[in-house]
């Protein structure tokens, strides 16, 4: 499986056999992202909840690529309604697609889309696929349940909202690294707009004198997990 980072809460995953899945795609107007939508294709696109930072081109990119959404109930039925392929899950239901398992977890926050559409709760998601987890938590404050998720899921990668303002800042990141015992931990939501301003470095550093590894992406860098 490989990781591409766009920057703000945008990823990339391309499981061993070629699938190609979005997360979060704000591409065209999130000023950090090296990538436009018209860069991109893909089979799925994961979201984690309604807000324009984060359901971002998946209009468009879903309509030329024909992808299949994957999202929670309320969410998952809007983009139906815009004429897209949708899978339907909820916060604590997991489903094995061809590519591998999805499962949604909780993430305190909100989640109305830009036209405001109530996008039902918002969410976290695990991916598991190639014999590796991914936790992609969405935007979140910490919460006490990320305890569970790491009792129950071995977690390889930790994406991380660490800018602070709308979700957990860099302190409530790295407490969230140790509920969830994430082997490596990336941090994500941070400097795409002056409100989230955030050193990924200071995450990094407290991540590594928890005795864990982080690595910072660069914007538009793939890696192979
Ligand atoms: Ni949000
Ligand atoms: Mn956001």
């Amino acid at each position: 499986m490989r990781l591409r980072y766009f920057s703000h809460s945008a990823f990339q995953v391309t499981t061993d056999s070629g699938t190609v899945i979005l997360i979060d795609p704000f591409l065209d107007g999130n000023p950090t992202s090296p990538v436009k939508s018209d860069d991109v294709k893909a089979d799925y696109i994961i979201l984690t909840h309604a807000h324009g930072d984060h359901l971002g081109d998946t209009f468009k990119i879903a309509k030329e690529s024909n992808a299949t959404i994957i999202a929670v109930n309320e969410l998952a039925d809007y983009t139906a309604a815009n004429g897209l392929n949708a899978h339907n899950m909820h916060i604590g239901g997991g489903y094995n697609f061809d590519f591998g398992r999805v499962k949604f977890t909780i993430a305190h926050h909100g989640s109305l889309s830009p036209d405001n559409h109530y996008g039902g709760e918002p969410a976290g998601v695990l991916i598991t696929a190639d014999d590796k987890t991914l936790y992609h938590a969405g935007d979140t404050g910490l919460f006490i349940d990320m305890k569970l998720i790491g009792e129950m899921n071995k977690i390889d990668y930790a994406l991380l909202p660490i800018g602070d303002n709308f979700t957990m800042g860099v302190d409530d990141a790295v407490k969230a690294v140790e509920f969830l015992n994430a082997d490596i931990s990336i941090p994500m939501h941070y400097n795409t707009f002056p409100v989230i301003e955030a050193s990924p470095n200071e995450f990094k550093a407290k991540v590594e004198a928890l005795g864990k590894k982080s690595i910072i992406l660069e914007y538009g860098q793939e890696i192979n997990l």
